[in-house]
């Protein structure tokens, strides 16, 4: 077998065998295959996709070139969330503690932010003192006496999606399901938790901008799922306006609080709920009313906020310290009309460049930087009402780039649905 028959046999549209498979992860991490083959095959493989059999394949291969977490020791269901990113997208520090809050295990492993969508790690890092990176035994003893933990990646979880992630990175290889399904489900595995929560996200602001491709990537991910004996359940949400009105890490985690003391944004709130009584029923077989009012309370008895805090300090964080930049900047409508489009792919690509986010994996963020907008799409607005607030330090923005995020116009555009559909 040589991986020149492997990238000629892709080429031509045909199944790889598991062994094939096994050979090219093993080959790419003791370095016997070169990086311009496995960027070769990557490409062949984006545009001649992957039957369902070489998915699960390239996951378990995946799955086995690193360390598996045992959460056994954990004692009941252990949830676990991802979302496949976005602007604005800080679900994670709400749902973490209020699920939390009523009971739900917590152990949770998160990234961090890359390109123009931000991560659930620099968020919590932009809470001065809290301590991503625990050991094992912390974590799982943390999870034990306080039912939460949130750290980052960390030690050899997948090595081979480390090295994957970072060709498909830089060749132009990203947007492929079974390449995407493998890389997020290998993880998840490997991170042991019980129930596997993914929000997809649908929109411009999102790794799939399409309902049908969201669907598709959702249904492998279940798929695969099913082989390793996961629970998967995917929302698909929507990603074309940022979520809530804060983007940037300091100023989303303020957003978070306000949420978790039950006067967030009603989109970040509607979601919230929505996902937190759709893991109540799932777990506890709470019907759907009755869990919805549960989070409810939750959020406005201050329980789940006092679970976030308890978060936070158990891992050395002090919310009091929290800094937003001191230079503020208004962007105000150049028109009156009605905002049917806020692009959150260009908002998120103007946040990463007054330093919120990173183009480069080592790039330093500035956590007090970012934006709040006044509106969401379909509010009207008159000519010279505020559009948004910027944050910033030493980096200036051009207001040109603002302005093109907003599609204002006398008709009002129908809104796009918040959740477009659940499948498990
Ligand atoms: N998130 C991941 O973890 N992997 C991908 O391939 C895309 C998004």
């Amino acid at each position: 077998m040589t991986i020149i028959d492997i990238i000629e046999k892709k080429k031509r549209k045909q199944e790889l065998t598991h062994e094939q498979i096994a050979f090219v992860i093993k080959g790419m991490l003791d370095k016997t295959i070169e990086d311009y083959q496995i960027s070769s095959l990557l490409m062949a493989i984006v545009l001649n996709g992957m039957t369902l059999d070489e998915t699960v394949y390239l996951t378990e291969e995946m799955l086995n070139s690193g360390d598996k977490i045992d959460l056994s020791s954990i004692e009941g269901v252990v949830v676990d969330k991802h979302s496949t990113g976005g602007v604005g997208d800080k679900v994670t520090l709400i749902l973490a503690p209020l699920l939390a809050s009523l009971g739900i295990k917590i152990a949770k492993m998160s990234g961090r932010g890359l390109g123009h969508t931000g991560g659930t790690i620099d968020k919590l890092e932009a809470i001065p003192g809290y301590q991503v990176e625990l050991s094992r035994e912390e974590f799982i003893k943390q999870v034990n006496d306080i039912g939460i933990s949130i750290i980052s990646q960390s030690g050899n979880i997948v090595p081979a999606d480390k090295k994957l992630y970072a060709l498909r990175d830089v060749t132009g290889t990203v947007d492929s399901i079974p390449l995407i399904a493998s890389s997020i489900m290998s993880k998840k595995i490997a991170s042991g938790a019980d129930l596997i929560f993914i929000d997809v996200k649908v929109g411009s602001g999102a790794l799939m901008n399409n309902l049908e491709d969201a669907k598709k990537l959702a249904n492998t991910m279940i798929e695969i799922g099913k082989r390793f004996n996961k629970m998967v359940i995917c929302i698909l949400t929507d990603m074309n306006e940022p979520l809530g009105y804060a983007i940037g890490n300091s100023l989303e985690v303020k957003e978070a609080i306000e949420s978790l003391n039950g006067y967030g944004p009603k989109d970040v709130m509607e979601l919230i709920v929505s996902i937190a009584s759709l893991v109540l029923n799932k777990t506890k077989n709470i019907d759907m009313d009755e869990a919805r009012d549960m989070c409810m309370k939750q959020l406005t008895n201050g329980q789940a906020y006092n679970k976030f805090k308890q978060l936070v300090e158990y891992q050395h964080g002090t919310i009091e310290d929290i800094k937003i930049a001191s230079k503020v900047f208004s962007v105000k409508s150049p028109k009156s009309g009605y905002i049917n489009e806020i692009d959150a792919l260009s908002l998120g690509e103007v946040a990463r460049e007054i330093g919120a986010g990173r183009l480069t994996k080592d790039d330093v963020i500035d956590p007090t930087v970012g934006l709040v907008l006044t509106h969401k799409t379909g509010d009207y607005v008159n000519e010279n009402d505020e559009l948004l607030k910027v944050y910033l330090n030493e980096k200036d923005i051009k207001i040109d780039d603002i302005l093109k995020c907003f599609n204002i116009s006398s008709d009002k555009m129908k809104k796009v649905p918040l959740i477009y559909e659940i499948l498990d």
